[in-house]
């Protein structure tokens, strides 16, 4: 189902298009925009051509059966229970996340982020002039967790909002439901809201806890863009679950006026929701059969690339301090292995010597990233059993 793809050259995906803006080449394997290089379902692509069969494209709003998908889909895989009054359309999850800082917080006030984490929290924090807080993700057991002991710390009486990623990007954490409890039990008191980031809670190999199960005030923001491949159809959504917060949320949303999305948009999104779930499974599987391919292959005792295996997402965070390198350099080498990463460095300084791979991945193309990626390994006499090929 997985083994090939359209070829995405000349169709406008950004992970191509801007290669030689931000790599300098053409000629390189573009794995950083977190979009997959795997057809959107067959069926997403039927119900759109069916549409367009239909030669009018006149305004619309979100029709309520487009939300009622996403809220059954909500419930049948993570226990929420939302109502369609509670909901908005927002063209995307970054729109929301902006929206969500300038409704419950004013100029100056302090926003909470736990990096390494999404850059866009950050920009979105100082683009908006707020304060950026950073409560570091601490590792402990050989994994990454919430240090609720700084975050404690750094809670000051500016502090409106903290920004969740939920599960996490890059890390792959699908945090567990005590650690949620903690945090919320700690936002609680301190009348923090919680903006939660769940875009990537389809793609968990685990059982994800949304966060407004466990706490009020907080705004859940949800696409199917992540699992069903569907960024550039630009449709979300921003939950509230409190109705103080939604009076707040909504008197912002009227004064943006976002409209209300485009008719493609919306029959990809009721139909992703309503009929995705054999296509998702199926998604998980391949994506996890390439996590143990690369876990095989660079998991290796005196291997200098190494990765936790994700719990979520189709994105690796790779420790690459073996290679030695510093920031740009790291970057670079990857360029000239002909593979186009994240810089580590990019989702906070903790990222000094990681860099971010994208596995999404269809088998056909999987395989040039592996080919790539043994050609490092024996240039680090790290794989005795492959001889370098040109790639
Ligand atoms: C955690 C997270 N939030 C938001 C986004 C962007 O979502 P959207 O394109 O809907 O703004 C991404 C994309 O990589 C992401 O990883």
């Amino acid at each position: 189902m997985f083994s090939t793809s359209a070829n995405r050259e000349n169709s406008n995906a950004e992970k191509y298009q801007a290669r030689l803006k931000k790599f300098g080449r053409e000629d390189i394997l573009p794995l950083w925009v977190a979009d997959m290089d795997i057809d959107t379902p067959s069926f997403v692509v039927d119900a759109l051509k069916k549409r367009l069969e239909h030669p009018i494209f006149g305004y619309e709003t979100m029709p309520d059966s487009a939300f009622e998908a996403q809220i059954a889909w909500m419930k049948r895989h993570h226990g929420l229970l939302v109502d369609r009054e509670n909901m908005f359309f927002s063209p995307s999850v970054l729109t929301s996340l902006n929206l969500a800082i300038q409704a419950f917080s004013k100029i100056g006030d302090e926003i909470i982020i736990q990096p390494p984490v999404y850059p866009a929290f950050a920009s979105s924090i100082l683009n908006n002039q707020r304060v950026v807080v950073e409560n570091s993700l601490k590792v402990e057991d050989g994994d990454y967790t919430f240090d609720l002991e700084d975050l404690k710390k750094k809670i000051t009486p500016k502090t409106k909002l903290l920004l969740l990623c939920s599960p996490h990007n890059p890390v792959g954490r699908v945090w567990k439901k005590e650690e949620l409890l903690e945090l919320s039990s700690i936002c609680l008191e301190h009348n923090i809201i919680v903006v939660a980031d769940e875009i990537h809670c389809d793609l968990a190999f685990k059982k994800h806890t949304p966060f407004a199960l466990l706490y009020q005030q907080t705004v859940t923001l949800l696409s199917p863009a992540k699992s069903f491949n569907l960024s550039g159809m630009a449709i979300s959504t921003i939950t509230l679950h409190d109705e103080e917060l939604k009076k707040r949320f909504e008197q912002h949303y009227k004064a943006v006026h976002l409209g209300e999305g485009n008719t493609l948009a919306h029959i990809a999104f009721e139909v992703a929701y309503s009929n995705g779930e054999v296509w998702l499974s199926a998604l998980k599987k391949h994506l996890q059969e390439n996590i143990d391919e690369l876990d095989k292959l660079l998991n290796t005792p005196n291997s200098p690339i190494r990765f936790r295996k994700p719990e979520a997402t189709f994105l690796l965070w790779l420790d690459c301090r073996g290679l030695n390198l510093e920031n740009e350099a790291l970057a670079d080498y990857f360029v000239e292995h002909g593979l186009g990463l994240n810089k580590g460095i990019d989702f906070g300084l903790e990222g000094k010597g990681f860099m971010r791979l994208n596995i999404g991945l269809s088998r056909n193309i999987f395989e040039q990233l592996l080919l790539k990626l043994k050609n490092i390994l024996i240039e680090k006499n790290q794989c005795t059993t492959f001889t370098r090929k040109e790639v």
